[in-house]
Formats: C-alpha cells, sequence, structure tokens
C-alpha cells in the first residue's frame, strides 16, 4: 500500500499535501555531504565490529560515493515522496546496490542521523563564518591605521560629545567582531559532539563503537546521554545567538554609514559598486549595502526567537517539530556571511572626508570637556569647573563663535580662574593626543592597539 521506507504498518497512502507538506528535502538537501559522510562512518564501524560484512561495506561505499558524484554534478531529483535528504539518498543506495542498501540503517535512526549532520554542516559553515569575520576584521584594521590621526566628533545621544579619532572608532568594530568570533568558536566547541549511535532515542541492542563514529568524523567525543543525544537543539540556539549579537553589531555600523554618508554629514562615501540610484530623483546615491546589512539583522534575530520558541515545549527526546530548526539557521548563516562580505569588499573603497570629519569635531564645543579638564589642573574644583565651562558655552552661543575664539575680557567676566590661554589651547588635535593611554583615543594610542591587533590576526591566519 505504501512505497515508504517505513510503510510496513500503514494501510493508506500518504495525503498528497501532507506528503509535500511534510518533507524537508528543501531546506536538508544541502546537508547532503554531511549525511553521505555520516554514512561512510556508520558503515565502517559497523563493519569493524562484524554487524556488516565487509562485501556489504564495499557496495555501500562505492554507492555512495556515485550518489555524492550524481548530486554535485546535479543529475540527482531529490522527492519529496521520500521526505528528507536521509531518506532520499538511503533509497538511492538501495536502488543501486539491493539488500546492502537496506543494511546501512542497521543501529542508525534519522533522529542521531539529522542531529549528526546538522552538526557536521554548521560546524563547516562555522569555520567559515570566522574566517569572514576576520577577513572584515583585516579591512577595518588597515583602515584604522590609515586613520589613526584622523579626526571626527565622538558623540553621545548623537549629540557632538568629545573629539575621537576614526581609527579609533573602527577599532571598536574590531573589537565586537573578535568578540562574535569567539562566541561563534565557544559555541563550536561545545557542539563538536558526536549524537551518531543514539539511534531513535535509547542507543541500539547492537555492539557498536561510538568512539570510532565520532573519530570518523572529526568530532571530540561521542555525546554521553542518548535521549540528550536526539533531543538537544542547544547548538543551534547558541550559533543563532551568536549569529543575532554579530548581526546587531553590523547593524550599529550600518546606521552610522547611513548617517556619514548623508549630505548633513557627508563624512564618508561609499563607492558607486555598492550603491544604488533613485529612479525618479536622479541626484540620488543611496547607501542601499549598509540598509539592507542592517535590515537583515531582522531575519536573524528572527531566526533566533523562532528557534527558541520552537524549542520551548518539547519533551524529550525527538519531535517532528524539530525539523522546523534548519531554515532559520540556514538562513540566518547565509545572510550572515553575505552581510560580513558585502562589508568586506565595500569598506576598502570608501572615501572618507577627513575635513568635514575635521570640522564638525571642531564644533559643537567638543572641546569643553578639556577646558573644564584644564580649570581642574590650575586647583577648580572638578564641579565649579563644569559651571564655568557651561557659561562659556551659553556666551558662545550667543555671540556665535567656538570656545577657543573667545576674548580675554569675556573670560574674566565669567570668572577669575578662566584664563584666555586656557580657552587658546583648546584644539581638536591637543583633545586626542591627550587621551593617550591603554583605551584612549589618541593617534598614538590607535597606533599601538593596531600593531597590537595587525600581529593577531597574523598569527590567527597563520
Ligand atoms: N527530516 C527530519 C528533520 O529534519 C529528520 C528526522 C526525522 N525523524 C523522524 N523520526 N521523523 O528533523
Amino acid at each position: 500500500m505504501s512505497d515508504k521506507p517505513w510503510g510496513g504498518r500503514f494501510d493508506a497512502p500518504t495525503n498528497a499535501f501532507v506528503e509535500a507538506f511534510n518533507a524537508s528535502t528543501h531546506v536538508d538537501a544541502r546537508m547532503y555531504a554531511e549525511d553521505i559522510a555520516g554514512s561512510r562512518a556508520h558503515a565502517r564501524m559497523l563493519t569493524q565490529q562484524n554487524i556488516l560484512n565487509a562485501q556489504d561495506l564495499n557496495l555501500i561505499l562505492s554507492g555512495l560515493d556515485e550518489i555524492e558524484v550524481e548530486i554535485e554534478a546535479g543529475n540527482f531529483e531529490f522527492s519529496i515522496a521520500l521526505e528528507d535528504v536521509h531518506m532520499n539518498i538511503e533509497k538511492r543506495l538501495t536502488d543501486k546496490i539491493g539488500d546492502a542498501g537496506k543494511r546501512l540503517h542497521t543501529a542508525r535512526s534519522r533522529n542521531d542521523q539529522v542531529a549528526t549532520d546538522t552538526r557536521l554542516y554548521l560546524r563547516k559553515r562555522t569555520d567559515a563564518m570566522v574566517a569572514r569575520m576576520c577577513g572584515l576584521q583585516s579591512v577595518l584594521l588597515s583602515l584604522a591605521e590609515t586613520h589613526a590621526d584622523t579626526i571626527m566628533p565622538g558623540f553621545t545621544h548623537l549629540q557632538t560629545a568629545q573629539p575621537v579619532t576614526f581609527g579609533h572608532h573602527l577599532l571598536a568594530y574590531v573589537e565586537m567582531f573578535e568578540r562574535d568570533a569567539a562566541r561563534f568558536d565557544d559555541a563550536r566547541k561545545r557542539m563538536n559532539q558526536c549524537p551518531l549511535g543514539a539511534a531513535a532515542l535509547a542507543g541500539t541492542t547492537f555492539d557498536i563503537d561510538r568512539h570510532f563514529t565520532a573519530q570518523a568524523l572529526g568530532f571530540d567525543a561521542p555525546t554521553a546521554n542518548s535521549l540528550d543525544s536526539v533531543s538537544d537543539r542547544d547548538f543551534i540556539m547558541e550559533l543563532l545567538a551568536a549569529a543575532s549579537i554579530c548581526s546587531v553589531h553590523l547593524s550599529r555600523f550600518s546606521e552610522e554609514l547611513i548617517v556619514w554618508m548623508s549630505a548633513q554629514f557627508s563624512f564618508v562615501e561609499l563607492p558607486d559598486a555598492f550603491c544604488t540610484g533613485s529612479s525618479i530623483m536622479p541626484q540620488k546615491k543611496n547607501p542601499d549595502m549598509p540598509e539592507l546589512v542592517r535590515g537583515k539583522s531582522g531575519r536573524i534575530i528572527g531566526g533566533l526567537v523562532s528557534i527558541l520558541v520552537t524549542m520551548k515545549s518539547l519533551p524529550l527526546a525527538y519531535n517532528k517539530d524539530m525539523q522546523e530548526d534548519k531554515e532559520a539557521i540556514f538562513d540566518a548563516y547565509d545572510n550572515l556571511e553575505g552581510c560580513l562580505r558585502v562589508f568586506t569588499d565595500m569598506l576598502p573603497d570608501m572615501t572618507v572626508h577627513k575635513e568635514a570629519m575635521h570640522q564638525a569635531a571642531s564644533s559643537g564645543f567638543s572641546t569643553a570637556t578639556d577646558l573644564a579638564d584644564a580649570l581642574v589642573r590650575a586647583g577648580v574644583p572638578f564641579r565649579d569647573a563644569h559651571e564655568i565651562v557651561g557659561k562659556s558655552v551659553a556666551y558662545c552661543i550667543r555671540e556665535s563663535i567656538e570656545l577657543h575664539q573667545m576674548p580675554s575680557d569675556a573670560c574674566d567676566d565669567i570668572d577669575a580662574r578662566l584664563s584666555v590661554d586656557m580657552v587658546q589651547a583648546l584644539s581638536v588635535e591637543a583633545c586626542v593626543a591627550a587621551r593617550n593611554h591603554l583605551g584612549g583615543t589618541a593617534p598614538e594610542q590607535v597606533r599601538l592597539q593596531c600593531a597590537a591587533w595587525r600581529q593577531r590576526l597574523e598569527e590567527k591566519n597563520a
């Protein structure tokens, strides 16, 4: 009655819509290489344990090789009637080699199989993601080296706060992407255990060697509890959390680029190859890439929420709900990798308008804190100094001048302790140069940090 590998106890065929609705091939076919690798390791283990004979093993291995070639050449048709990548490959193998193919599923279930395939696939993708992050860090680092002395306004509340160096600002993102990469690496370590052998949920009656398969597939160890092995999706949650945080960093950076590229800021201009125009307004050059990257964070965070909610109330062990796990993380990975790639390719060709940055840094009373510090050095208590500078700023606003342009009689009028030398000494260059300590914005510190990062990234790439 049924052509399904599990059809024995069924009398009626699957409803046609259910067949399509139930299928996951459109999502999991991309794990074919991992599924085949898992089957090879499993078959070898069964043979070593005398559960499978050498002749069957050879048929299985050569059959799997052929199937891998067929899939890679685009000559393999995934059938939704066979539900998922696992049963598609197994069925094809059985069509090719007969009974030996039917023996492959001994001591195995799709439950431990899918858990294994997903870990293997995400391990590979995670390594690629971390490499991409490292590539973006290198690009940011090169820019930071070029702009160790470039002065821009630093903001709090998006209001001019104090001058900073552009190199310092860029290195803030290098720090963020380092933590992001570390989060992925950390999740990868926890994920790298082999569920194979847990079978459906309780283990198997066969005398299997779980260390063999774990080692053959490059896992650090087999998982220790069969129920946990097939029901754990923590690794997907962790990786999606890491992806979400990274996407938030990219989104914040995007927002800055978008603001900086506006006519009102004009700090940077993104290359034509990464912008688009308007179909009606001929003057427009829109920062589509940072906008899109900012937008991508929405769906990536959506993926995290989706896996958390999917898993929230699931009893042990495997439940079909869990088939929904892969779409969220594959989508998040594809999109995050795209974001990292776009930024890595776009930033080296960004034009930096240093004069506009300098001019913006020099206005808005960005040196006010330094004037207060100068008063404190002359013995004025900080709260008094704050008050004196506040009055000076109010005076300058009324007169439409900057602090360093205050005449000496105005200084005297505001407070006897305020001298014209103090205001004349104010410059954005002096402001940044003075913040010359670990973590400070001084060009000298930026160069030190750049040198340290250069070495770290070279060590990582080595
Ligand atoms: N396609 C399934 C998934 O992605 C594979 C595991 C199915 N197991 C089962 N007992 N129905 O989760």
